[in-house]
């Protein structure tokens, strides 16, 4: 990770595959764990969306909750997440990660934060 003229550090991203195309049913999840992050990949109506699997309220799993009309129903109290940005569908200043997906041949593949490696 490098820092810009400001000092700030400047992340840098990768693509890393988690599924491979037709693996997920339509309306289904899975949680995969990328670069040490739970992240839900859900496939609905042959687009893949990827977001944080930890629900915010007490931890459940989203990647097992219901899936309509774009959102994720948290199984545990059916908080309800928008699977395209993480927002909290009932209370839109509340909102957990979300990532690019994108399909290269047949692997789904998530966008996600490189992690720095450790220095000796
Ligand atoms: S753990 Fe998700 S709504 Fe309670």
């Amino acid at each position: 990770m490098a820092d810009n003229p400001q000092g700030e550090a400047i992340k840098s991203y990768t693509w890393r595959t988690v599924c491979r195309v037709g693996e997920l049913a339509d309306g289904e999840g899975k949680t995969v764990t990328v670069n040490g992050r739970l992240i839900a990949i859900f496939h609905v109506q042959g687009q893949y969306h990827a977001i944080d699997d930890t629900c915010p309220h007490m931890g459940a799993s989203l990647s097992g909750g219901y899936v309509e009309e774009g959102t994720v129903t948290c199984p545990w109290h059916a908080w309800r997440f928008r699977l395209c940005d993480g927002v909290w569908a009932d209370n839109p200043r509340i909102k957990i990660g979300s990532y690019a997906v994108r399909v290269e041949g047949e692997a789904v593949q998530v966008r996600i934060e490189e992690v720095p490696a450790h220095k000796p």
